[in-house]
């Protein structure tokens, strides 16, 4: 099926189902631990061997000498996997740098070698034993030293290397308020819960990994090109994923190590990354850079907005597309944004959670907060004064829906904004100082081709089948939802299966594409079972086409069957998917919201609390709020460490993050968050798709660490544009204590 054409009125519009706060269909399962996940597949494989992964203790350079021999002579051990017993690996599409390193070492942690034993301790022991020489050589590790050599990132359509509209120049030169200010946002890891992990299983020429991945198709597409076997000698198993947030969209070395390892050793091989290999050999987001420079005239309205960034990557890697939201958010007849690439030899970079917006919002949404702060103006109101419905670039070409300024006036009311402290630094609780800030949140709204196949068994009992992925987001359920609804029956009577490249391909979950894509796709596929249940019990297709599905029964011109007799014993299988025509070319489709926070600041000691936090969100129709709100309150606190704690600290000598645990790496834990509230607008937009729904999980993050910024120099008058705003650059610019 073509989505070509705004939705109108159809099945899932009668939100029976849909729409409904519903809580997840496989809560039960997660909560007592009978939702398997990739590294405890004890079910498929009785007596796995265990691999251990070495990761390459230099930066750059080359492997001089591997001595394997003690390792190999140590209790347990089957086999040693390294580049040179590989074989020739292909390259996949995804991966920057190889996934099996050797002997030339392309960035700190890469995988050089497996060690697979009888045991995990075995492997890990002999692991330990491997010696290693490395020829090092000089590299390239930090992005404000390689700024200057930073060049143009390759044209790509959809973020290209920079964009001009009018003379920013001149403008810039005449406006009467003027800001230029340069902000840093530093490396971050997804740091998600489950580490990357993969059972693989051979039966000759053909694989099938058990592994936790985001995107089945393209990981099965990499795999096979990794290993040189067609894809469909691939077979790639992830149904439940203990979170991914961009980091596992892509194979990592826990997938091909554990397939060289068990073709190595004839049997099944697992292989988990080691929780301080992650940080370095997984990918993160990469730091930023960013100038933005804002001219206003004296009532608010921009007249000149320039933002430029710095990021850095592997060779024949990525920028960090951190303009994105500016060229959309504010309107403004003359504009700039550019990027540049560094070639660094950190670790690769990549997408983690809204890649380009959530750092980008991090350093415009204090630029505007520094903006109205020099126009004396309230900084909701600056925002809703530079508010557009068209695209500032293309101004033909409208948004699908906007309502921007009303998530703002809506936050501003639910928040208590009036009340707060005009003046930084005047209000106080004791030791604590009180500060409230606000931020736009902004994220496009992707679309992206999905399908799906759905049966309905002689009981009248609806299976959904799809390659889609639930990484905590709540898949499961929205898609059950959605076929309850198309079908006319309970949730009870919808099983889902899902994360199996067996099964047809979807969107995946990436870029808060997944949940208005993949319903999307059931909703195709529904259509198609609808249309054959009412052949089947023998209407015609005027009939048909008024058709009521409803408790289990079909009605129409006066007749009425049920789902099971239309069914038959042998059952209906319907299967489409749903692609997109250019309604996203026409109308620029993007999610907005606005996130308001208040702090308190200690005076003495300049530790933050984050008091409260309210998001307001329109993101078309909120399939399930319940869900949502859940992706929403996630990213919140994303956000907050993002603002206050998060940050990859790099050793500019050897080239690698050195806090790679989550000992090191700080993210914000129950006693950080405070009461968070979620708003969503209501709303449908029906350009996204039939279902009128827009992603929100990424959403959530974009603007939170900036309004946490704001809120922490309302509260002391200290303005840090260097992220995370820890205490230490507090502390030194704190107000004198009274
Ligand atoms: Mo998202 S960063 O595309 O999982």
């Amino acid at each position: 099926m073509k989505f070509d054409t705004p939705a109108t009125t159809n099945p899932i519009d009668q939100l029976k189902v849909v729409g409904r706060p519903t809580d997840r269909i496989d809560g039960p399962r997660k909560t007592t631990g009978t939702a398997p996940y990739a590294y405890e597949r004890h079910d498929v494989a009785a007596q796995p061997a265990y691999g251990h992964i070495i990761g390459a203790g230099i930066a750059k350079g080359r492997i001089q000498r591997l001595d394997l021999k003690a390792a190999e002579a140590a209790p347990g051990v089957l086999a040693i996997v390294t580049a040179e017993t590989a074989g020739k690996l292909g390259q996949g599409k995804f991966n920057t740098a190889k996934l099996l390193g050797g002997p030339e070492i392309q960035h700190y942690h890469q995988a050089i070698a497996v060690v697979v034993a009888e045991t995990f301790e075995q492997a890990r022991a002999a692991a330990a034993l491997v010696q290693v020489e490395y020829a090092p050589s000089s590299g390239a590790f930090s992005l404000e030293k390689a700024k200057g050599e930073a060049k143009p990132p390759k044209d790509d359509p959809d973020n290209p290397p920079s964009t001009r509209v009018g003379d920013f120049d001149g403008a810039y030169a005449q406006a009467e308020v003027k800001l230029d200010q340069t902000y840093t946002t530093p490396d971050q890891s997804h740091a998600m819960m489950e580490p990357h992990a993969t059972l693989a299983v051979w039966e000759g020429e053909k694989l099938t990994v058990w592994t936790s991945n985001q995107m089945i198709d393209w990981g099965r597409g990499d795999l096979a090109k990794t290993l040189n076997l067609p894809k469909a000698n691939v077979r790639l198993i992830s149904p439940f994923i203990g979170g991914g947030f961009g980091g596992k969209l892509f194979l990592r070395a826990d997938v091909i190590m554990a397939a060289l390892g068990a073709k190595a050793v004839g049997r099944p091989v697992k292989v988990a990354l080691q929780r301080p290999l992650i940080m370095n050999n997984a990918t993160h987001r990469p730091a930023t850079i960013q100038r933005l420079r804002l001219g206003a005239q004296r009532d608010g309205k921009i007249t000149a907005i320039s933002h430029e960034s710095w990021s850095g990557d592997l060779p024949g890697g990525q920028p960090e597309t951190a303009v994105a939201q500016t060229r959309l958010l504010y309107a403004g007849a003359n504009r700039y944004t550019a990027m540049k690439l560094a070639v660094l030899d950190l670790p690769e970079g990549n997408a983690m959670r809204a890649p380009g917006e959530a750092p980008g919002l991090m350093a415009l949404e204090i630029a505007m907060d520094e903006l109205a702060e020099q126009l004396s103006m309230d900084p909701v109101q600056l925002r809703i004064t530079n508010d557009t419905q068209v695209d500032p670039e293309k101004p033909k070409r409208p948004f699908s829906q906007r309502r921007l300024a009303e998530c703002l006036t809506t936050g501003a009311e639910r928040f208590g904004w009036n009340r707060r402290p005009t003046r930084p630094g005047e209000r106080r609780e004791g030791a604590w100082l009180i500060g409230m800030g606000v931020a736009a949140a902004f994220r496009n709204n992707l679309v992206m081709k999905s399908g799906a196949r759905v049966r309905l068994d002689n009981q009248g009992v609806v299976y959904v089948e799809t390659d889609m992925t639930d990484i905590g987001t709540g898949t499961y359920t929205i898609l059950a939802q959605t076929a309850a609804e198309m079908m006319g029956v309970g949730l009870d009577e919808v099983v889902v299966r899902l994360g199996d490249s067996a099964l047809p391909v979807s969107a995946g979950s990436g870029g808060q594409w997944g949940g208005n894509s993949s319903t999307a796709g059931v909703y195709a596929a529904c259509v198609k079972l609808r249309e054959m249940v009412a052949r089947k019990g023998g209407l015609d297709a005027k009939a048909a086409e008024t058709a009521v599905f409803a408790d289990g029964q079909v009605s129409a011109g006066g007749k009425r069957f049920s789902l099971a007799e239309a069914a038959g014993p042998q059952g209906l299988v319907a299967e489409d998917h749903m692609e997109y025509g250019d309604l996203d070319k026409k109308y620029q489709q993007s999610t907005f919201g606005g996130h308001f926070v208040e702090v308190a600041v200690h005076a003495f000691t300049g530790e933050v609390r984050v008091r409260r936090m309210l998001a307001v969100c329109a993101a078309g129709r909120i399939l399930n709020p319940k869900s949502a709100r859940s992706q929403v309150i996630g990213a919140m606190t994303m956000g907050v460490g993002a603002a206050l704690m998060e940050e990859l600290a790099v050793d500019e000598h050897r080239g690698f993050f050195v806090n790679h645990d989550l000992a090191g790496y700080e993210v914000p834990v129950h006693a950080d968050i405070p009461h968070q509230e979620v708003i969503f607008l209501d709303e449908t937009d029906p350009m996204s798709s039939p279902m009128k729904a827009k992603g929100v999980g990424e959403l959530g993050i974009c603007g939170v660490a900036a309004a946490v910024a704001n809120a922490v120099y309302n509260a002391t008058g200290v303005r840090v544009r260097d992220y995370p705003v820890t205490l230490d650059k507090l502390l030194a610019k704190m107000p004198p204590l009274a």
